[in-house]
């Protein structure tokens, strides 16, 4: 099964093929946001994929869409909700706009830094 992993924390997780990265991240603890759950409507589990991105689903109109509202956008970015991984490994560098996004949507986990 591939694995997917995710920086800078280094979570990883094996996924069954056709799951997608968010689905991932969600599996492994990474800090991915998600604010619109998953329907392809908000930019928050914006990825860069560094490695793996031939394992991908092909960009369909509505990720390229969301993609365009996202922060510093390249050419390795992906929307985790939207990019499935197929049979090789994938490794992705969570965003700063998912990173601050996660929290937003988990204060208590941000309550915990603060307390160090
Ligand atoms: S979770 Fe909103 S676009 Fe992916």
């Amino acid at each position: 099964m591939p694995k997917v992993t995710f920086l800078p924390d280094g979570n990883s997780i094996e996924v069954a093929p056709g799951t997608t990265i968010l689905r991932a991240a969600q599996q492994s603890n990474a800090q991915v946001g998600f604010a619109c759950g998953g329907n392809c409507a908000c930019s928050t589990c914006h990825v860069y994929v560094k490695q793996g991105v031939e394992s991908l689903s092909e960009m369909e109109e509505d990720e390229e869409d969301i993609l365009d509202k996202a922060f510093d956008v390249k050419p390795t970015s992906r929307l985790g909700c939207q990019a499935k991984v197929a049979k090789e490994d994938v490794v992705c560098e969570i965003t700063r706009e998912s990173r601050q996004a996660w929290f937003d949507e988990h204060p208590e986990e941000r309550a915990k830094l603060k307390a160090g």
